[in-house]
Formats: C-alpha cells, sequence, structure tokens
C-alpha cells in the first residue's frame, strides 16, 4: 500500500530538518562566541537556500565548477571572489552595515580592487593624470566634520579610470597613472585635476562574467571617480563620486550608488578659462565640487 503523498511530505522535511540540525550542532562547542554565532547563522542560511530553490546535484557542482574556476583565476593582480562579493551586492551590503548613517556624513561605497598603496603625491591645484588620457576635469571641495568645522591637513586619495576605460594596474608596465594623494589645506579645502569621469566594464572575462551575461546583466559602472579620506579623529571614508545625468546610474555593475553621491559635472566649452590659469588650448573641459563630511571616529 502506498503513503499518503502528505505522509511522505512530512518525512521529507523532517529528514531535512534533521540534518540541519546536526550541522548546527557541530557548531555549538565553538569557543568564540561570536565565530559560533556567525557559522550557525551561515549554515541556517545556506541549508534554507538548498531547500528553498530545491539546488539539484547537478546544479550543486556547477556552484563548485564556478568557485574553482573564480580561484584559477584569482592572483596578486586579480580577485575575482571580491568581484563576486562586488556583483552579488555582498561588498555594498557589508559596508552599508558597518557604516551606519551618521548626521550629514558622506556615505561610503565600495573601494574596488584598483587602489593601490604607494600613490604619487600632487601638490594642491596638482594634477593626478599623469599622462592617462582623457578630458581634464578640476575637482574642489572642502572637508568638514559632521559639526561643519573645517578638518586641516586631510588625506585625500584619488584615482579613477582613464578614457579608455582602464585603471593603470590593467595596462602592461608599473607606470601609476590617474592617481595621486595630495593633502587639504588648514581650511581643509582641496583642488585638484582630474579627468572627467568615463564609464568602463568590471573585468569581465572570467566566472563572474559569465554570471552576469548568462543573467543578462551589464558588467558597467557608472561613471566615478574614487576618493579614500582620512584625519585624524574623523573615521576613514571610502567612496566615490558619480557623474549626475549618466544613463548608468540606475544599473551600475557593483551596486555601488548613492543618491548623495551623484554631483553635478558641468561640462565647460572649449576655450573656457580654468579656474587656475591652466592652458587648456581649445580643449572642453569639466568642473565638479564634492565637499566630504568626516563622521568622528568610532561611529
Ligand atoms: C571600481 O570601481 O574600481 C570597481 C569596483 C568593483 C568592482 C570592480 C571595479
Ligand atoms: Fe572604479
Amino acid at each position: 500500500m502506498s503513503e499518503p503523498p502528505g505522509e511522505a511530505a512530512a518525512e521529507q522535511d523532517a529528514r531535512e530538518r534533521e540534518v540541519l540540525a546536526r550541522v548546527l550542532a557541530s557548531f555549538a562547542d565553538t569557543p568564540d562566541p561570536r565565530m559560533r554565532t556567525v557559522m550557525q547563522s551561515l549554515v541556517r542560511h545556506l541549508h534554507a537556500f538548498l531547500r528553498e530553490a530545491r539546488i539539484t546535484e547537478a546544479e550543486w557542482a556547477q556552484a563548485i565548477a564556478f568557485l574553482t574556476d573564480a580561484g584559477h583565476i584569482t592572483d596578486a593582480r586579480r580577485q575575482e571572489f571580491v568581484l563576486l562579493s562586488d556583483v552579488l551586492g555582498a561588498s555594498m551590503q557589508t559596508i552599508t552595515i558597518n557604516h551606519p548613517a551618521v548626521a550629514a556624513a558622506t556615505e561610503a561605497t565600495v573601494l574596488g580592487p584598483f587602489f593601490v598603496q604607494g600613490s604619487p603625491h600632487v601638490e594642491l591645484g596638482g594634477d593626478i593624470a599623469f599622462g592617462a588620457p582623457g578630458e581634464p576635469c578640476w575637482v574642489q571641495g572642502q572637508v568638514l566634520d559632521t559639526a561643519g568645522r573645517p578638518v586641516p591637513g586631510a588625506r585625500l586619495e584619488v584615482w579613477e579610470a582613464d578614457d579608455d576605460g582602464l585603471y593603470d594596474v590593467q595596462r602592461e608596465g608599473d607606470r601609476l597613472s590617474a592617481r595621486a594623494h595630495l593633502f587639504a589645506d588648514a581650511e581643509g579645502r582641496y583642488r585638484f585635476w582630474a579627468l572627467t569621469p568615463t564609464p568602463y566594464p568590471i573585468p569581465h572575462d572570467g566566472p563572474v562574467g559569465r554570471l552576469l551575461a548568462a543573467t543578462a546583466r551589464s558588467p558597467m559602472r557608472a561613471p566615478h571617480l574614487h576618493f579614500k579620506v582620512a584625519a585624524p579623529g574623523c573615521r576613514e571614508l571610502i567612496t566615490h563620486i558619480f557623474v549626475d545625468g549618466d544613463p548608468l546610474l540606475g544599473s551600475d555593475a557593483v551596486f555601488g550608488v548613492r543618491e548623495s553621491l551623484i554631483k553635478r559635472f558641468e561640462r565647460q566649452a572649449p576655450g573656457t578659462p580654468a579656474p587656475d590659469g591652466r592652458p587648456l588650448g581649445d580643449a572642453a573641459w569639466s568642473r565638479v565640487r564634492f565637499d566630504v563630511v568626516l563622521a568622528p571616529a568610532g561611529r
């Protein structure tokens, strides 16, 4: 006599729960309580995912092959697991959780894989392009604390892709360009020449690129200029500014766009005099203002 379907379903549910209970119990004696919490939460959510999506054995093998490919393509210059975290929104969610809103403090966004230590120093008003191709962009602003007081001498690291959509570290050789650091003046004011940001794809010639293609998602990032701003007594800020009106703002591949980080890059007609008198010939250029508000350290 065959079992009534309800009974089979109940038995199946009990078996699945029993596997989960045994795995959770295996972590019960983890000495570090935080690690116990994290591992048990991970197991609960992983098993919920497997059970809800009714993952087949072939699909699980495919997932493991995907992670194996991500491992094989990862080296000192290419980090496929960070890209995976980025396109799943996990990087942005972790940042959001760990940078709680503080008054008017500037919002944080993803670091990305192209920050490097040891960028060249430029004086205030200097040019970070170092020969990288692109339209000149005058960037200026003031670094303030959440009470509106200037933060003197703040250190700003800035970096961006060039007009070909490439960061210096993606090119042959080790010449640094389109990146620099500078220090704000005694009133927290800063200014420098950069390149008007242009769109570029995240590296998409590996497993993460295949995932994006299979899910009809674009690898393109909305045009942006990266900032890392630090000053004593303030929470370090890692962020970008985005170009107002750009069509990619709504579909950024790594979910990095925040409304408050969208800035007006004002296009200047060829021949418009530069703010510092720099001779630009008949080149078009742009300008943007970005005031940075740093939260107090420890917030
Ligand atoms: C970037 O903005 O440089 C970036 C961020 C996430 C993934 C790839 C690139
Ligand atoms: Fe970038």
